[in-house]
């Protein structure tokens, strides 16, 4: 045995601040924590829906620091200093993006568990290019999945706001 304490790394948890929807939280996470867990469980944003463990659906879309990111692809402190921004920061209860209101207006949900991930990525599509194509709004769409079927209605909604230049 060695002198004094052992050199061990702690997995306890530690504190971490993460920039959500606008807002600082400081959260006592194990560095093991899944961003899609912190933001479900800790900040009771649970419109990132935790679908698979493989990061397959695409249905834990948020945006950090304005990209599509699979939110059970990182870890919590990997987000440090980053801008997570969730559906929740689409409506304020008053204002809503249009994106979420073109949704409504072309049908595009059934069950509705892939929509907040397919609002987060076409808002990212629309946000990257306010006047994308429908071959650019197809590619980066690819990796949401919509088991109901409802892309139609999703490539409309995204299409008739790119026609009209974005918001
Ligand atoms: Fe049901 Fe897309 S609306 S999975």
């Amino acid at each position: 045995q060695g002198k004094g304490k052992p050199n061990v790394v702690s997995s306890g948890a530690t504190k971490v601040k993460l920039t959500v929807n606008g807002k600082d939280h400081v959260l006592m996470l194990e560095p093991r924590a899944v961003l899609l867990d912190v933001l479900r469980n800790d900040l009771n944003l649970t419109g990132c829906k935790d679908v698979d463990d493989r990061t397959a659906s695409g249905a834990d879309t948020v945006m950090i620091d304005g990209k599509p990111v699979l939110a059970s692809s990182r870890l919590a402190i990997q987000c440090v200093g980053q801008t997570i921004q969730t559906v929740e920061s689409l409506s304020d209860g008053k204002n809503v993006d249009e994106v979420i209101t073109g949704f409504v207006k072309h049908d595009a949900m059934q069950c509705g568990f892939c929509t907040p991930g397919f609002v987060m990525a076409t808002r990212a599509v629309l946000n990257k290019n306010p006047k994308a194509s429908l071959e650019e709004i197809q590619k980066q769409l690819g990796g949401n999945i919509c088991r109901c079927g409802t892309y139609h209605g999703i490539t409309k909604c995204a299409l008739e706001i790119a026609k009209k230049g974005g918001a």
